[in-house]
């Protein structure tokens, strides 16, 4: 539908714009919302509120609450489809490509989440344990930039990828080495928990924008506020 769609847009737009119908603003308005991802398709954003469903910091009773939330003040922003949504893929997609075939995986949490170094949308939200959100070493040439989304997979993990969005600066990284969150760690550790505390050797690979986005998940769009 998204690649019609916009197409249909812009038909719009040089329509419009021929015949004045719609202020030269208008025109423009309607640009800038035709917002897509790397395939053509119409960007959604969507706000998950909790992020990771999986994130073991949420008793039985919260994520009952979630739900009851989501179906009711929230319920124009989600779709049926983010309810229950395992935050994991089994293998790659096509237009994966590889980055980096041998990456260290570690994990943070809590406050030093906070504040990341690629800007949090001027201060409109804060990284979560349960987001899915990566730092890495400053000057990782040709590596993962500010606000780009990687997807990491482990062979040794059921073959198990999850995508992260890199937003922050590790101190103590070297190159190839991702830190992430407890959620996202956990997707990727063989165990399934935090016990491994560091794992290696996982395959990194450049990846398409999620869409939908989830917010809560990845952060705003723009991490730098625009009067930055
Ligand atoms: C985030 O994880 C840390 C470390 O496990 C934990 O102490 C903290 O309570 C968690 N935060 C929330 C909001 O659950």
């Amino acid at each position: 539908m998204a690649r019609l769609s916009l197409l249909a847009l812009l038909a719009t737009i040089a329509m419009a714009g021929a015949s004045g119908v719609l202020a030269s603003s208008d025109a423009a308005q309607a640009l800038e919302a035709a917002d897509v991802d790397e395939a053509g398709n119409v960007m959604q954003y969507i706000n998950s509120v909790f992020g990771d469903e999986d994130d073991d910091d949420y008793s039985e009773e919260e994520l009952a609450r979630r739900d009851l939330m989501r179906r009711g003040k929230h319920h124009h922003k989600h779709s049926r489809k983010t309810k229950g949504k395992q935050h994991f893929t089994i293998g790659t997609d096509d237009s994966d490509q590889l980055w980096d075939d041998a990456v260290k995986i570690t994990w943070y949490a809590s406050n030093d989440l906070k504040n990341p170094q690629c800007g949090n949308g001027g201060g409109k939200w804060q990284p979560e344990n349960s987001s899915h959100i990566g730092a890495v070493v400053k000057g990782w040439d040709n590596g993962p930039q500010c606000g780009d989304f990687v997807k990491l997979c482990n062979k040794k993990a059921d073959n198990k990828c999850v995508k992260v969005r890199v937003i922050d600066k590790c101190a103590g990284c070297k190159k190839g080495h991702v830190d992430l969150t407890k959620s996202a760690f956990k997707k990727l550790a063989p165990s399934g928990t935090l016990n491994e505390g560091v794992v290696e050797n996982l395959q990194m690979y450049k990846t398409y924008k999620p869409n939908p986005w989830d917010i809560a998940l990845f952060g705003p769009k723009l991490l730098q506020a625009l009067n930055n």
